[in-house]
Order: structure tokens, then C-alpha cells, then sequence
């Protein structure tokens, strides 16, 4: 097994008395990617800021690995693995996008002329070719974002921090980071990503961790996360309300809803607990006359394990999540 790219024990940041993380361990494998889920606040940015150098852990905290370096004895050999996209941006309005790529070759003291092959290969790559003579400050959000990325590649990092990269977003060039994120991970980077978005981890991360209180409170694949809880149920609805209430005294174990004629039974949605569900309704010559079945999804797992019951953005801002609690 080779080291993590990203390895941190105990890490540990207060403001004053406001603990904002509170021991959080985190180990991401090489070219994976790895995804920080919190609401607003949770402590996401001040995570990135110590991962990536651009301030200090508190005394106390473990040690912290990036790239193979320790982070507090070489912080420069972990900066020159990492590029950073922070959550907010670093394009400068008043220059181009080529100018923007240009600076940052400079600033990785690349050669005049490596630095506009490397320039013009990203904004050709980020679909910024016919952008690039015109201030950054023109570029919608989505370009402004495919222009901070491609930024943070001009040092062919090996590992990358993006810090809430669609927040904000429309749906198309949220779908478009996406794509781009995944094309990072299939040249081998690492990316360790924030977000808000449940969805967005569900797609993207190998792994998520779930921040809440300045701690951890359930990391795992999307899959794994989601066996954590409950929250499966098969859902029957009907017209009749005298099928309603056969169905209900037949089936037993069930949260009823008078008002909609519902019947909701609490199942794992597998084909052995379907059937047996339809076999009773069968042998009581009941039919429902709709039949749903909902598997839990990052939702019911993120409000379990943050006990909020509001959420604090939909995750899926392109389409209002299915109303099921
Ligand atoms: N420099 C700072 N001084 C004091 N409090 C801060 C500072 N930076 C962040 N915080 C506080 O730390 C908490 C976590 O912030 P942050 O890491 O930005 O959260 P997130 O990125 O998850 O939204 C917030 O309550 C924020 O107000
Ligand atoms: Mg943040």
C-alpha cells in the first residue's frame, strides 16, 4: 500500500473559544477523489486553508502528511505538490484569462515560452480559447470558475484542493465541473473536494466525510454512508378508502397517512421483501393502486448524523428534491 496523499490526525483549529475542528482524522489514497461535506460554517475552508499551508494547524494537533511531506516540517515541498482553488476566486477582473494563466506561469517560474504553451494548452482544455483576449471580469461564473482551475494546473499539481467549486453555479456548469473534476482523477490526481451539495459528493467523491461539529461524524463511500440509516420504505397509496384500511390492518407494521390514503412499511426495498408485501395484499384480494419504493438517499443520511431538520441548501438545485419525509 502506498502512503495517502492526504493524511491528518487530531487535527485541531480554534478562533478564540470557538472550536471550529475538533480532532478530525482524515486519510485520502492517492488519485481518488475525496469530498468534505458541510453546511455553511461547518469548518470546510479553515480544513483546506491548514491542509494546503495557508495557515496553522493549533498546537497539539497530529501530524499532518500532504504528498508525502510533513506539513509542519516542509511546508514547501508540500506547496510545490499542491494547487489550490479556493472558494473564492483568485482570477483578477481587470486583466484577460490568457494574461490571468500567464501570471501564474510566472509565478511557477516556467519559461516565456513553456508558459504560453502550458497557457494556451489549459485554455483550450477549459473551453476558454475564445475568452482568453477579454478581462476575466467579462466571463460568467462558470468560466470565471474553468479559469481558476485551469490556474491551479499550471503547476501540474498532483494533488488538488477545490473549495466549494459550484457553489453558485447553474446546473449545466455545475455539470461541466463535474466532468472536469472527473478528467482530473482520470490523470491520476488526487482531489480533495468541499462542498455543500450532497448530491455533488454522491457523484464524485471514492469517499466522503461528513463534517459536523468541528468533527467527523460518519465517513464512507455514498453506498456505505447511506447503510448507515435507515429510511428505506415502500410506499403504498390508494383510492379506495376501504382497500386503505384493509391494507392497513393486513399489513400491521405501518406508518399510516388518512389523508392521502398512504400506507408507508419500512424496507430495504429488495426483491424478497417486495414480494412478500405484494403476497400479503394478494391473499387479502387488495390492490393499491400505486406502489413506490424510496431507498435512503445522502439527504436522509446527512440530516441523521447533523440532526438538522431544515435543510440548509436543497442538494439538488436543478430539480426540488422529491417531497418523501
Ligand atoms: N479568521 C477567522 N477568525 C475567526 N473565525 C473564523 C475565521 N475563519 C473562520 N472562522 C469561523 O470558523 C467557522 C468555520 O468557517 P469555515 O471554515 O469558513 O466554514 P465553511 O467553509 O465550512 O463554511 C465559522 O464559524 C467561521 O465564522
Ligand atoms: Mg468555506
Amino acid at each position: 500500500m502506498t502512503d495517502p496523499a492526504i493524511a491528518a490526525n487530531g487535527l485541531r483549529k480554534s478562533y478564540g473559544d470557538k472550536t471550529v475542528l475538533d480532532g478530525v482524522d482524515l486519510a485520502v489514497p492517492e488519485g481518488t477523489i475525496f469530498s468534505l461535506l458541510g453546511p455553511n460554517g461547518a469548518g470546510k475552508t479553515t480544513a483546506v486553508k491548514i491542509l494546503s499551508t495557508l495557515i496553522s494547524p493549533d498546537p497539539g494537533s497530529g501530524e499532518i502528511r500532504v504528498g508525502g511531506h510533513d506539513l509542519a516540517a516542509d511546508p514547501q515541498a508540500v506547496r510545490a505538490a499542491i494547487g489550490v482553488t479556493g472558494q473564492f476566486s483568485a482570477v483578477d477582473g481587470l486583466i484577460t484569462g490568457e494574461e490571468n494563466m500567464l501570471l501564474m506561469a510566472d509565478l511557477h517560474h516556467l519559461s516565456r515560452a513553456e508558459g504560453r504553451r502550458v497557457a494556451a494548452e489549459l485554455l483550450e482544455r477549459f473551453d476558454l480559447v475564445d475568452a482568453a483576449k477579454k478581462p476575466a471580469a467579462t466571463y460568467s461564473g462558470g468560466m470565471k470558475r474553468r479559469l481558476d482551475i485551469a490556474m491551479t494546473l499550471v503547476g501540474s499539481p498532483r494533488i488538488i484542493f477545490l473549495d466549494e467549486p459550484t457553489t453558485g453555479l447553474d446546473p449545466r456548469s455545475r455539470h461541466n465541473m463535474w466532468q472536469i473534476i472527473r478528467e482530473l482523477v482520470s490523470d491520476g490526481v488526487t482531489v480533495f473536494l468541499t462542498t455543500q451539495y450532497l448530491e455533488e459528493a454522491d457523484e464524485l467523491a471514492d469517499r466522503i466525510a461528513v463534517l459536523n461539529d468541528g468533527r467527523i461524524a460518519a465517513e464512507g463511500s455514498a453506498e456505505e454512508l447511506k447503510r448507515l440509516i435507515p429510511g428505506g420504505h415502500v410506499r403504498l397509496r390508494f383510492s379506495d378508502p376501504a382497500a386503505y384500511q384493509d391494507a392497513a390492518s393486513t399489513l400491521r407494521e405501518v406508518t399510516r397517512d388518512d389523508e392521502a390514503l398512504a400506507l408507508q412499511i419500512p424496507s430495504d426495498g429488495s426483491q424478497r421483501e417486495l414480494r412478500s408485501i405484494l403476497d400479503r395484499l394478494d391473499s387479502a384480494g387488495i390492490e393499491a393502486d400505486e406502489l413506490t419504493v424510496h431507498t435512503p438517499d445522502l439527504d436522509d443520511v446527512f440530516f441523521a448524523l447533523t440532526g438538522s431538520t431544515v435543510p440548509v441548501r436543497s442538494s439538488r438545485p436543478d430539480q426540488p428534491k422529491e417531497a418523501v419525509r
